[in-house]
């Protein structure tokens, strides 16, 4: 028989220890030694600090909610018993370390996933050096190529799958780093980590977009825009994920599958891209009149901006600010750019579509890597729940604005967007906005438009982005810190140490534990009392029903040049739908909003009667507080007058007077301005002393519309050359009729008088504000301030003709 000992505790702990599937009766003897003994007897004293759940009864009642408790915790001895495995101290250069205290790591600059591969050679996604990136594997050297390749292999299977479901709507856009910085202090209306403090950055990544186009569709459609910006404060990401304009077609989320259907190229033939001008779009808007205050938007100059930098930007949705105190207040969010309000006119939006369906995301490009950082300030209008009460409008309908003249905007701060993404897709296609993205001293109102963007959002990122980890996306991680207990899912990054992924718990001492409202998102306890007595109900506000009042604020604030505008868009619109059963009921429904318009549309549609107005939903709207809000104009916001950014052509030819184009040029680049010297053909062009200038475009590749004022210089031979050449006078005409300066020197004026200029070209006369300053020879170089004070005003809205005559 073999002797056996008595039983000894250190080896029971030892063997207890070691085994996984079964526990002793008796806690596991500490101050051990072994590691695998010290962790057992350490995680028991840990379990023990919290013999009982000390929370629970508190999280009970109203008290809770307002301000819910920091979660318990234990300090662990050591971090022994909080670790996955004993083994996490062998490193390597692939494990590295043991993860630090409290660090997620996959919150870093995003540094820490650049790559630049100069002096690197080509390998594998394995990492496995390339021989040969030029043949595939074959049997012989004319012979079948071979399964056994698995560098082609992975080369090619990874390219079958480049390609990512684009978003379903906001598909084309494009997108820039920044920074947002507070001006003062805004403690009174907020704890929102941005606006704590006078001078305080916090940075950002902004999207702007078209809605309705494919991802490869057009910039210059007629459109809303998206304006998304991600504040990675360090309280956690907010996303103000707005549009260019302050209301939206729709009340409800739940019809917004509805708006999108049918403003998408129309399903039986995929037509027409990027463009509401058709059938279904005016179907649907002309039966849902809450529309049409947002058609007036979209029919306006505003759909179509002359860049990203000149438009403005609107959270849309009435939103909350809770300051320290918890005191809310009601809010509405606005961007202004510093560049003024500008956009394109619908005949230049067309032809640029064409010649450069990239102009937005080229413009926005350019401008940052030139240092014309786009710059915007955020500003909000504030108002007490008690004034949201006597409006005339609903501040949950987001059909309507706040009038600027009723509630002042209240400014914050300014965002400058001052770098380029390193790579479109990893950056700009995989950021993920969502409006639910919100960090305490924010909060949401009842707006139900709003609340079924909260879901959307993610929803639909979940597939676009394969799955539910596309948080840990470099470009979406936040720069606060992330510590919970979700795991798992595809593609998950983070490698989380320890065994515990649920809360509460003891075995990690309690962590991460709950904030507690002194730190944690806590929303406001919003009064619900009168909603209490009608229960759940699928209904929406009375008010909600009148849908004209603003549409005509909106038209009557605006320029007679503008009201042209929106009524040309809505007769092109229209013109475009094929039945004119439809085309009738928008008519109809315009005439609630303005006779005038309704009008004008039904003339420029050729209509022999006009119909009757529709039946209005609402039969009694309260008196609006203002019939007029000037702030709704295009023309209210000029701008700080730089000139940063914009583009110039300066027309040559051979025999041009060279000196006075390289000074225009050297003066107007001084301002920021690009200004090209285009010819009919690019590089060697020689000029009149005999020296010579390098075109680096020509009017072939870069058509007059792609530029914002033209100079025709100086120079018979030069002048003769070009009016040879029929792309001169569509060049011309196009500056013309799209109302740009253009600075015309010596016998230049030839070319506009050849081009049917209707205008003299006495140089007196042509000076007189439209915008055409035509002086003789020799005098270039002086009328240059002249020249960039009339690119100041951008157009010259004066010598606009509808039809136009050239
Ligand atoms: C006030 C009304 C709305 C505004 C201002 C707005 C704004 C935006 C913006 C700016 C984007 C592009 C974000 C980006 O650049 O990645 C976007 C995308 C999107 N919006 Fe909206 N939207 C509105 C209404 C809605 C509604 C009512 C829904 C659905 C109920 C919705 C669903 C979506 C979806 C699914 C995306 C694509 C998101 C993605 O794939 O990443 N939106 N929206």
């Amino acid at each position: 028989m073999p002797k056996t000992s008595p039983p000894n505790k250190s080896t029971a702990s030892k063997a207890s220890a070691r085994n996984k599937d079964s526990g002793p009766a008796q806690p596991p003897a500490s101050g051990s030694a072994d590691k695998a003994v010290a962790k057992a007897a350490e995680a028991n004293d840990l379990v023990a600090g919290m013999p009982f759940n000390s929370t629970k009864s508190a999280e009970h009642g109203f008290a809770n909610g307002l301000a819910p408790q920091v979660g318990a915790t234990v300090a662990p001895a050591s971090r022994l018993p909080t670790g996955s495995t004993l083994t996490e101290e062998n490193t390597s250069e692939k494990v590295g370390s043991v993860a630090p205290e409290g660090v997620n790591a996959t919150i870093e600059p995003l540094d820490r996933v650049r790559v630049d591969s100069s002096k690197q050679a080509l390998t594998t996604n394995q990492g496995v050096k390339v021989a040969d990136n030029q043949n595939s594997l074959k049997y012989g050297v004319r012979g079948p190529a071979l399964l056994e390749d698995f560098i082609l292999r992975e080369k090619i299977t990874h390219f079958d799958h480049e390609r990512i479901p684009e978003r379903i709507v906001h598909a084309r856009g494009s997108g820039a780093h920044g920074f947002f910085e507070c001006y003062d202090a805004a403690t009174d209306l907020t704890k929102a980590a941005p606006f704590q403090k006078a001078g305080k950055t916090t940075p950002v990544f902004a999207r702007f977009s078209t809605v309705a186009g494919e991802r490869g569709s057009k910039d210059t459609a007629r459109d809303v825009r998206g304006f998304a910006v991600k504040f990675y404060t360090d309280e956690g990401n907010w996303d103000l994920v707005g549009n260019n304009m302050p209301v939206f077609f729709i009340q409800d989320a739940m019809k917004f599958p509805d708006l999108v259907h049918a403003v998408k190229p129309e399903p039986h033939n995929q037509m027409p891209q990027a463009a509401s001008a058709h059938d279904t779009f005016w179907d649907f808007v002309s039966l849902m009149p809450e529309s049409t205050h947002m058609l007036m938007w979209q029919m306006s100059d505003r759909a179509i901006p002359r860049s990203y930098a000149t438009m403005q930007g609107f959270g849309v949705h009435t939103f909350r600010m809770v300051n320290e105190e918890g005191t809310s207040v009601f809010v509405k969010f606005h961007w202004t750019p510093a560049a003024g309000t500008h956009s394109l006119v619908w005949d230049e939006a067309v032809k640029i579509s064409g010649a450069d369906p990239d102009y937005h995301r080229r413009d926005l490009w350019e401008r940052i890597e030139s240092g014309a950082y786009p710059e915007y300030e955020l500003g909000v209008q504030v108002f007490t729940e008690e004034q949201a009460e006597e409006f005339s409008f609903d501040i949950l309908d987001a059909t309507k604005i706040v009038p600027e003249e009723l509630v002042p905007i209240r400014p914050l701060g300014r965002m400058v967007l001052n770098r380029n993404p390193d790579n479109f897709f990893a950056e700009t296609e995989q950021i993920a906005f969502c409006t639910a993205h919100i960090v305490p001293g924010l909060d949401f109102s009842n707006d139900p438009l709003l609340a079924g963007r909260h879901h959307s959002y993610i929803d639909t990122q979940i597939s676009r982005l394969g799955g539910p980890n596309f948080h840990e996306i470099p470009i979406n991680a936040p720069v606060a810190p992330v510590h919970n207990n979700q795991r798992d899912g595809l593609h998950r990054q983070a490698i989380p140490r320890g065994r515990v992924s649920y809360e509460p718990n003891s075995l990690a001492g309690g962590c991460p534990f709950q904030a507690g409202a002194a730190q944690g998102f806590v929303s406001v306890a919003a009064s619900l009392s009168k909603q209490d007595e009608q229960g759940k109900v699928r209904a929406k506000p009375e008010k909600f029903a009148d849908h004209y009042t603003q549409a005509t604020l909106f038209f009557e604030s605006q320029s007679p040049v503008e009201q042209d505008h929106i009524a040309n868009a809505f007769r092109f619109e229209l013109s475009k739908v094929t039945v004119p059963a439809i085309r009738q009921r928008t008519v109809a429904m315009l005439r609630n909003a303005s006779e005038a318009l309704a009008a004008k549309v039904g003339k420029g549609l050729g209509m022999l009667t006009m119909p009757e107005a529709l039946p209005r939903a609402a039969t009694e709207v309260a008196t609006p507080e203002i019939m007029k809000s000037p702030a709704l104009s295009l023309l209210h916001r000029p701008g700080d007058g730089s000139l940063a950014g914009r583009k110039v052509a300066i027309l040559v030819a051979p025999g041009v007077e060279g000196d006075f184009v390289l000074s225009a040029q050297a003066a107007l680049l001084e301002h920021g301005v690009v200004a090209r010297i285009v010819g009919p053909h690019i590089g060697h062009i020689p000029t009149v002393s005999g020296d010579a200038l390098d075109a680096d475009a020509s009017m072939e590749n870069e058509p007059g519309f792609l530029f914002d004022a033209l100079i025709l210089a100086d120079g018979a031979e030069a002048v003769a050359a070009l009016s040879q050449d029929g792309h001169t006078m569509e060049f011309i005409r196009d500056q013309f009729r799209h109302c740009k300066p253009i600075l015309c020197v010596g016998v230049a004026r030839h070319l506009m008088r050849q081009a049917g200029l209707p205008i003299s070209m006495d140089k007196s006369m042509a000076q007189g504000g439209t915008g055409l300053i035509v002086v003789d020879a020799g005098e270039g170089d002086g009328s240059l301030d002249a020249f960039m004070a009339a690119m100041q005003k951008h157009r010259h809205f004066g010598r606009e003709m509808d039809p136009p005559l050239l």
